[in-house]
């Protein structure tokens, strides 16, 4: 039984869609496979890149490329002093670039903004001197809270030029998760909008703001200083006079000029909160010379980046990290054109995303598999109707990319003949660590397959033993990288206890289920907390999701691990189907031959005890599913926080669906 099971999951896991490089693409490719071998060194081939990506005011002596003298916390070139903001701008328009397109702006209204690199430095120099009045010094932490508009992106450099450390807060969390991060970085000024555009209606902002810093429950003030308002939605807004400040009033009164000091390379770039398994957000801090290396070096090696020519679009939103390393700092630390886009895929039609690419001539795309899957259920004809010739490489991020999905992307969206990469990385690790290099590696659909060059990437087993091919296990980087983090703010026994002690000080334990095939190609089983032991065996959800995604009846899929007498957990699983308006006695057909394909995918240990045919997923506002309100239902308790959720009532609907 045992042997099967094993047997047909390597089946699955062992897709056999094979796509080497189109040799044109391979001869005009960026990344090289001799990266791979100066990779072999990891100290002197990010010293390299650092030289040759980066602009250093004061350069970093080789030596002190790498303190690893007290791990788990490292320092990287040390000794060198740079402005990330600088890098990302004012050099390019020294350079002669100033004319070129730094960021094409779509707001979901349908209006639009372009930026030369040129204008946006000016922007960002009169917001640094903006920053600068109102007593923002270097170390001070700012928290953003914007939709994403130019704004956004305008204030996150501003604050880097100054040395000064941001926290982006994504617009979608409440009042009170706002103020327990401000209480937690101690923010002393807030940069929000009125409101911005969300599914075809105005969100507010403002009132949000305001009511995260009325005095906490013991009627303690927070330590925000001033609050700094762009107009965006033109929404009536409280006015709390001496603190809040309109920025299109401030702005107009500050000068164009303004000198980026060099900061060590040490210097706090910015805290991002992440949440954890459990109890309250981890503040993860990043630094600047490290970071911004590893995210330019990605971007470009990773996303084949031709900065003359390109358009690339990442779809993130800036309050995740992908919209930090992957909109922010990496494509303008690079020099390239990008888009950014304030909506939603779907308003005001389910075409939006298409009519972007083809509207800007977009080449280069980064999504998550969650979109993707999405506009699988919703049919390939909706993409058909726009022009997308443009697209020449995509690019995968967040949630492991099932095979299907990634090949629906590659042949609906890339016409079927432009590679896909699927990126594994995380808010700790700061930029991507795993992943294909296009024009270079032969793409396996559904693997993120091989570390980047410089990476040292392990899969070990409890012991930390380096597991079989084909053999689970956990994740691990065993060598430190230029843009790890720095530590969780305040918090350095944190730190150290959630990511540095299972297998000691100086390896990273990522969380994350792997296996490595027969090729040395890395497959993402998802969460360690994700994988499930039944009877004894161990189970990933993710392997048991792109079983049932494989089904030509189903979208989307949830499995979870439901406590269970007799095998110590169960699989429970949660699909919507693409005939979403199925009546009862068809979902109870659905949900049988479900258990019975499962089961001839994977084996009978991997059966679902229970397939549950859903009109909805809870999913967070970053389209993460949340397992654990799905585990609460299949195992019948009262249902969790579900604060989190981009849409609250989901949880509603399905405890109704399984009434
Ligand atoms: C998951 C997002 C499989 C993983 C950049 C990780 C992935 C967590 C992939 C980090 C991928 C991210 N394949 N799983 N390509 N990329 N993950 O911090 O479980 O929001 O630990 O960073 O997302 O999520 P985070």
């Amino acid at each position: 039984m045992a042997e099967n099971s094993a047997n047909n999951i390597d089946n699955l896991m062992h897709e056999a869609r094979r796509f080497p490089p189109a040799d044109a693409f391979a001869k005009a490719a960026v990344a090289t496979g001799e990266l791979y071998e100066q990779g072999e060194h990891p100290v002197e081939f990010w010293a390299a890149q650092a030289r040759e990506l980066l602009h250093w005011q004061k350069p970093f002596t080789p030596e002190r490329t790498l303190d690893w003298s007290e791990p788990p916390f490292a320092k990287w070139f040390d000794d060198g002093e740079l402005n990330v903001a600088y890098n990302c701008l004012d050099r390019h328009v020294l350079a002669g670039n100033g004319d070129r397109v730094a960021l094409h702006w779509e707001g979901e209204p349908g209006d639009s903004r372009s930026f030369t690199y040129a204008e946006l430095t000016t922007e960002v120099k009169k917001a640094a001197n903006l920053l600068t009045a109102l007593g923002v010094k270097q170390g001070d932490r700012v928290a953003i809270y914007l939709p994403l508009i130019p704004e956004a992106v305008i204030s996150m450099l501003a604050v880097a030029r100054i040395g000064a450390v941001h926290s982006v807060v994504f617009g979608g969390f409440s009042a009170e998760s706002l103020r327990s991060r401000i209480d937690d970085a101690s923010a002393v000024l807030v940069i929000t909008a009125d409101g911005g555009y969300r599914k075809g209606k105005a969100f507010p902002l403002k009132p949000t703001v305001d009511k995260a810093l009325e005095p906490n429950a013991d009627g303690e003030d927070s330590t925000v200083r001033n609050v700094l308002v762009v107009r965006r939605t033109e929404g009536e807004v409280d006015w709390h006079a001496g603190r809040d400040l309109w920025w299109h009033d401030e702005i107009a009164q500050v000068d164009t000029e303004h000198v980026a000091k060099a900061f060590p390379a040490e210097n706090p770039l910015f805290i991002l909160y992440t949440s954890g398994t459990t109890g309250k957000p981890k503040g993860i801090l990043h630094s600047s010379g490290g970071y911004l290396t590893q995210v330019a070096f990605t971007h470009k090696a990773v996303f084949d980046l031709k900065p003359e020519e390109d358009v690339y679009w990442s779809t993130a939103d800036v309050g995740w990290i992908t919209g930090h390393s992957y909109v922010v700092y990496g494509p303008l630390a690079n020099g390239a054109t990008e888009v950014i886009y304030e909506g939603t895929p779907d308003t005001p039609h389910a075409g939006r995303w298409w009519e972007i690419v083809q509207k800007y001539k977009v080449s280069i795309l980064y999504a998550a598999p969650t979109a993707i899957r999405t506009f699988m259920k919703l049919g390939r004809q909706i993409p058909k109707e726009f022009d997308l010739s443009s697209l020449r490489l995509l690019g995968s991020v967040g949630e492991p990319i099932n095979p299907e999905a990634w090949v629906w992307y590659r042949d609906v969206i890339g016409g079927g003949t432009i590679p896909v990469v699927d990126t594994w990385w995380q808010t700790e690790t700061g930029a991507i660590m795993i992943s294909a290099l296009p024009g270079v590696t032969t793409l396996k659909p559904g693997s993120a397959q091989v570390p980047i060059p410089g990476i040292a990437i392990d899969v070990v087993d409890d012991r930390f033993r380096s597991t079989e091919a084909d053999q689970g296990g956990l994740l691990v980087v065993t060598h430190p990288w230029p843009s790890m983090a720095r530590g969780i703010w305040g918090d350095p026994d944190r730190f150290v206890e959630t990511y540095w002690s299972k297998f000691g000080p100086t390896t990273y334990f990522a969380g994350d289920g792997a296996r490595r095939d027969k090729d040395g190609d890395i497959w993402l089983l998802g969460r360690v907390d994700d994988v499930m032991n039944v009877s004894g065996h161990r189970l990933s959800t993710a392997e048991i999701e792109s079983a049932l995604v494989s089904h030509p009846m189903v979208a989307e899929a949830a499995v979870v691990g439901a406590a269970d007498e007799t095998t110590g957990q169960a699989v429970v699983a949660f699909v919507i189907t693409r005939a979403s308006q199925a009546d009862a006695a068809a979902a109870d057909d659905a949900s049988a031959v479900l258990r019975a394909h499962v089961a001839e995918q994977i084996g009978a240990i991997a059966r679902p005890r229970e397939v549950h045919i859903v009109t909805e997923l809870p999913k967070t506002r970053s389209g993460k599913i949340m397992r654990r309100l799905l585990r609460d239902v299949a195992e019948g308790r009262e249902i969790g926080d579900t604060t989190t959720l981009a849409d609250t009532m989901v949880m509603s609907v399905i405890s109704n669906t399984l009434k």
